[in-house]
């Protein structure tokens, strides 16, 4: 599969990401009463909303156009487009970064939400919350694959070929 086809193939991932994130987003008000940790569970997913879109849209506006131009002059057999970037080799490390603190920042999500002594009516919706961060984080890790072991490795061989 060509580079650029595969930045739609992470689009629909994003897709993916921002839908199971909405839908957290909106199962979280109906616990938000229900005493400690539902402060923390909201403020930490509220900084995990911003974090994770803010890594979406860095991926969609900066490193995909690259990698879009990168695919075009290998079609063209033309070298290395200018770019923002003097090697792509560092906007995909950080990328890659952010990956290993977006599982950490679910992996806490979740611990929230575990053994907890609730009462009996809250029990269904701390379940709806929890089923609802498990999606979500399978729909990140399931990005995060097809990033760091498609996509990124295809987009530095293709620069590098470049030259
Ligand atoms: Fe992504
Ligand atoms: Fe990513």
């Amino acid at each position: 599969m060509a580079l650029d086809h595969m930045c739609a193939a992470a689009d629909a991932r994003h897709r993916g990401v921002r839908a199971s994130l909405a839908a957290v987003s909106e199962l979280l008000p109906t616990i938000a009463g229900d005493g400690p940790p539902a402060p923390e569970l909201l403020a930490r997913f509220e900084d995990l909303a911003v974090f994770l879109e803010r890594h979406c849209t860095r991926e969609e506006q900066l490193l995909w156009p690259a990698f879009a131009a990168l695919a075009e002059a290998a079609r063209r057999q033309q070298p290395r487009p200018p770019l923002p970037f003097p090697t792509m080799l560092h906007p995909v490390r950080l990328m890659e970064s952010e990956h290993t603190q977006l599982r950490a920042r679910l992996d806490h999500l979740r611990d929230l939400t575990v053994e907890l002594a609730l009462p009996v009516d809250a029990v269904d919706r701390w379940r709806k919350v929890r089923d609802g961060l498990a999606t979500l984080t399978a729909a990140v890790a399931d990005h995060e694959r097809y990033e760091d072991e498609v996509l990124y490795p295809e987009a530095l061989e293709v620069e590098r070929r470049l030259g």
